[in-house]
């Protein structure tokens, strides 16, 4: 095992694209930022430099942190944000995780811009993966690109202003041939392929607000991995990746050489006039000596889909593949049904702590008045998590650090419901359960909710959706832990029939799991991790709306199993403002 070390200065660089010059806060001058390339065992040291004009922290998601929530970059809950002109250091080690993960900022909004890959090799090199060697390993990066200022972005939606949206989708930081500038399209992502050889993608959903389909016209992906876990290869055109969510996938250049559409498409949930705009994208797949159109791809015609090119006959014109409808949920729920772990799972069978957390909407008083059901239009929407919109802390002192010199703080801390209020048909769509027509949205209450665990309590939580969510899907992530995923299924979780649909033989394991639309999943996990951990929607709509809670999990009896005192050099108040939109 080694060190690794990098510098990530933050700083707002000019970037122009379809004709406008935006000022984007990036990392090292680059979107996406540098990827981060490790031996599992290895440690790594990232000292963050901040030249940008914002308060900032970066998170490295996915990344166990195990015994170390001081380097876990959630700013108020594990720290300080990193204030304009600070500098603080990261280190943590990487263990007892293979495949592909990601860092990214953890304040709102700014992962849209600052992100990129966090890559974790085997130890004894790739000749012990669990699946035949790829030749090439490519990260793909899936993001969208903003004009908005996203502080400026963020505050707009927090107060309330819901039509806030990106200008386009990216792979790679590349927004593709789809947008252009006055007529000249923008740059696509190309991946130079040689016939016959074998890459293993490794995909990242880094968009803020839209679950993808990627597809690649002519060819077939067998994912192997998803969350830096290995799972049983499964064979499909098509991937869906929620925000927050990684996946493995090889691929290999076996069709006639030619040049081939790599297509994002958003998936969206239907009650379009609920949703802000999402956008498509393509890069190119191409195989080398493959410009001629000489070479172009024959025969390959059932694979020409809708979005087929305009330009007409040019062999030079790749091919597109078929895309999902752009409303389709469901293949994103087979593919999903679709994994399992790639060896046994071990699956705790004692439960020791069970929650039911319903995923939903609400709205609260701006004027601290009582809410009228039927919101006024001074009442602000918010996402719930057992009808509480989560507050961040404020204050000079992080919720880690207020629990590790028990400075009482978090002791009078609201504790998260272990069921929602009120139980109701959740998913039925013709029924908005507060009330017909409008939406009428169920009054909320803010507060910093937390939820504490004994050291090794096994936490089963039953996430349900509701069709208030705008019928959504909802990527939960959990920070600090892995979560194993028992089940997932359509309509409302029904213990009776349900509990044995569990898988207890070979679950995935994930980090960041996809609340079906309209639908349940289980999970569980054990709380062994000392520490205070976020745990939260991935899409940042929800999270800034409230959409998050914070599990405390508390020392076990030994040394090895209690949180140790913060590194040296962790950022004390002194007297900045911390709130992350200043
Ligand atoms: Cu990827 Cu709390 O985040």
């Amino acid at each position: 095992a080694v060190s690794v070390e990098h510098t990530f200065m933050v700083s707002q660089v000019k970037m122009t694209h379809l004709c406008k010059e935006t000022l984007a806060t990036v990392v090292n001058g680059q979107l996406p930022g540098p990827a981060i390339d490790v031996t599992e065992g290895d440690s790594v040291t990232v000292h963050v430099v901040n030249k940008s004009p914002h308060n900032i922290t970066i998170h490295w998601h996915g990344v166990k942190q195990w015994l170390n929530c001081w380097a876990d970059g959630v700013p108020m809950i594990t720290q300080l944000p990193i204030q304009p002109n600070q500098n603080f250091t990261y280190r943590f080690h990487v263990i007892g995780q293979e495949g592909t993960l990601w860092w990214h900022a953890h304040v709102p909004f700014l992962r849209a811009s600052v992100h990129g890959a966090l890559i974790i090799r085997p130890r004894n090199g790739a000749s012990s993966y669990p699946f035949p060697k790829p030749d090439r390993e490519v990260p793909i990066i899936i993001a969208d690109y903003w004009q908005l200022d996203l502080a400026q972005a963020a505050r707009r939606m927090m107060h309330g202003y819901m039509y806030i949206f990106s200008n386009a989708s990216t792979i790679n930081g590349k927004l593709g041939d789809l947008f252009n500038c006055s007529g000249v399209p923008e740059d696509n992502y190309v991946l130079d392929v040689v016939p016959g050889t074998t890459y293993l993608l490794r995909i990242i959903n880094a968009a803020l607000f839209a679950e993808f389909y990627l597809k690649i016209a002519g060819h077939k992906f067998t994912v192997v991995g998803a969350d830096a876990s290995y799972v049983s290869p499964y064979t499909t055109d098509v991937i869906a990746i929620a925000p927050g969510e990684t996946v493995d996938a090889l691929l290999v250049a076996d069709a006639p050489p030619g040049r081939y559409y790599m297509v994002a498409l958003p998936n969206q949930a239907p009650l379009p006039e609920t949703q802000t705009p999402q956008y498509t994208t393509r890069g190119i797949m191409q195989y080398s000596n493959s410009h001629s159109s000489a070479d172009g791809p024959a025969g390959l015609g059932s694979d020409r889909g809708a979005e087929e090119e305009e330009e007409g006959s040019s062999g030079d014109v790749p091919v597109a593949p078929e895309m999902p409808d752009i409303h389709d949920t469901i293949t994103s729920y087979y593919f999903h049904s679709n994994l399992t772990n790639l060896y046994h799972t071990v699956v705790p069978q004692r439960v020791d702590e069970r929650l039911f957390i319903l995923l939903s909407l609400g709205s609260i008083c701006q004027h601290g008045q009582s809410c009228k059901r039927g919101n006024s239009n001074e009442d602000l929407p918010t996402a719930t998590m057992n009808n509480v919109s989560f507050l961040n802390p404020t204050g000079k002192t992080p919720l880690l650090e207020a629990h590790y010199y028990h400075t009482g703080i978090v002791d009078v801390m609201q504790e998260l419901p272990d069921r929602p209020p009120r139980a109701f048909n959740f998913t039925d769509r013709a029924l908005i359960p507060f009330g017909p027509k409008e939406m009428r949205l169920e009054p909320s209450n803010k507060a910093t909710v937390v939820r504490r665990f004994r050291h090794g309590a096994v936490v089963e939580i039953l996430f349900q959706n509701t069709a208030v969510l705008q019928s959504d899907s909802n990527p939960m992530h959990l920070h600090g832990h892995n979560m194993i995923l028992l089940a997932q299924g359509l309509g409302n979780f029904d213990a009776a029939k349900d509990v044995a649909k569990y898988n207890l033989v070979n679950p995935p394991v994930k980090n960041t799991i996809l609340v079906p639309n309209l639908g349940w999943a289980a999970i569980r996990f054990v709380a062994n991790n000392p520490g205070v951990w976020f745990m939260h929607c991935h899409y940042e709509f929800h999270l800034i709306m409230g959409m998050a809670a914070v599990f405390i999990v508390e020392d076990g009896p030994t040394v090895d199993t209690s949180l140790p005192p913060p590194p040296a050099n962790f950022p004390t108040y002194c007297g900045h403002d911390n709130n992350l939109l200043p």
